[in-house]
């Protein structure tokens, strides 16, 4: 069955606008769990713009599922990644100026700097997931750096624009996949999945986790954190149904 990680960073970003208390991206959390979230992802960012250190220490003691944190090369989060433990880290690339994490990491050439990290994080406790644009030579080189999942950019193909694009996207993805599952390592897959796109992208073989947010939490203003979350649980879920 492929997993549902619920992305709360926007819950953090709208909380940021205001510099005070509401909305709680743990209280997110907790509905998130309710409505069928598999694991919670967040993104410490080294500028802090949306999620805190505090959210990941409270998020960490107070839910069940899983936690994933995502983190840049940064020394700083590194020590809290491996003094919190959450259950997997998700490395990726981070600049200041993005609105959100824009590509895949350049693993090549950087093994023994990835490598070194993914140790650190190894030892603590925690699985690494790199966070890859549907590339070989990345997947390869994650490989070599040890890590334990990769999961493909699906941004691209979530932006592209009419279904000839979409389908060479797709293609990409499914290549991507096949060497990512040859290599040993956990497929999983996020960034601009939607209720609408990604179906496609559940069909990706050996797939085991996506990770979502923006969707979610536009989706909860209107419906409820809780009712967004079980729609797309329901979604994700259902494809390991009719699997079965
Ligand atoms: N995966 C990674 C590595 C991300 O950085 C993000 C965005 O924070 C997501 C998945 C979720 O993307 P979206 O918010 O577009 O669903």
């Amino acid at each position: 069955m492929i997993q549902l990680g619920v992305n709360i960073d926007h819950v953090a970003t709208l909380r940021q606008a205001r510099r005070g208390v509401e909305p709680d991206p743990v209280h997110a959390a907790v509905l998130a769990e309710m409505g069928g979230a598999d694991g919670i992802t967040l993104h410490l960012r080294e500028d802090r713009r949306h999620v805190q250190e505090r959210d990941l220490r409270v998020l960490r003691e107070t839910v069940h599922v899983w936690v994933n944190l995502e983190m840049a090369l940064d020394p700083g989060v590194l020590a809290i990644a491996c003094e919190v433990k959450p259950d997997q880290a998700c490395l990726v690339p981070e600049r200041r100026e993005e609105l959100t994490t824009e590509g895949g990491l350049v693993v090549a050439g950087r093994e023994d700097e990835f490598r070194r990290t993914v140790d650190r994080l190894r030892e603590a406790g925690i699985r690494v997931t790199f966070f890859l644009d549907p590339d070989i030579r990345q997947i390869e080189a994650a490989h070599r750096s040890g890590a334990h999942m990769v999961e493909l950019n699906t941004g691209e193909y979530s932006n592209a624009r009419g279904p000839g694009c979409a389908r060479e996207c797709l293609e990409r993805l499914q290549k991507a996949g096949s060497a990512v599952r040859a290599a040993g390592m956990g497929l999983h897959a996020g960034h601009g999945l939607d209720r609408t796109n990604i179906h496609p992208v559940l069909e990706l073989p050996g797939l085991a986790e996506v990770n979502i947010g923006h969707a979610i939490v536009a989706r909860a203003i209107h419906v409820g954190f809780e009712r967004a979350v079980a729609e797309m649980a329901d979604i994700v879920k259902r494809k390991g149904r009719s699997e079965t």
